[in-house]
């Protein structure tokens, strides 16, 4: 029997692109063929792979949207973000995705990596004041930076070895 899976990514910069490349490489290797989650439309397949980013803590408006459409699939979630994977934080966001999945579907796991914002963006939030609520202390600003290197190689191929980890066998 033919094994389908749906991927649908939302991507605004190119970060969850990178990702969402090595997991359907990786979904490809693993003998699965590959549909692309379409506009307005239930994904027909049964296991889904959603590629977000994340905004406000869970995954971005679009991959919600797209979430909404979805009932009763095995979903596998892979995003990028501003923390550190192995972050407090980091488990706070999984946490989240996983319970917007789990509402009306099967969550198999949830992969995060970092991705990088807009240097611009980080250095003007350097330069506010210590009140504001975005301002950036040293850690702050150096995670950030360190952002910049990321998605990489080795993301990426974090990101294949989670798929084979956590998709299903058929
Ligand atoms: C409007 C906006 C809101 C964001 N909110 C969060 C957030 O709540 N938590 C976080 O860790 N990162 C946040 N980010 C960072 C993005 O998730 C991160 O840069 C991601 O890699 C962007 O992916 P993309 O290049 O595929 O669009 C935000 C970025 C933007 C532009």
């Amino acid at each position: 029997m033919s094994k389908e899976v749906t991927f649908s990514v939302s991507s605004l910069t190119g970060n969850t692109r990178l990702v969402a490349n090595g997991a359907c490489e990786a979904a490809i290797d693993l003998g699965w063929s590959i549909r692309d989650a379409q506009p307005g439309q239930l994904p027909k397949t049964d296991v889904v792979v959603v590629c977000f980013w994340c905004r406000r803590n869970s995954l971005d408006d679009a991959s919600l949207e797209f979430l909404s459409r979805c009932e009763g699939k095995r979903i596998l979630a892979l995003g990028t973000f501003a923390g550190y994977p192995t972050s407090a934080y980091a488990q706070r966001v999984r946490d989240n995705v996983a319970a917007a999945i789990a509402e009306r579907n099967e969550c198999l796991g949830v992969f995060l990596c970092q991705g990088k914002l807009k240097e611009q963006r980080i250095e003007a939030r350097r330069a506010l004041p210590p009140e504001d609520p975005h301002h950036l202390d040293d850690f702050g600003y150096e995670r950030l930076m360190e952002g910049l290197n990321h998605p990489n190689a080795t993301d990426v191929l974090y990101a294949k070895a989670f798929v084979r980890d956590y998709l299903p066998k058929d």
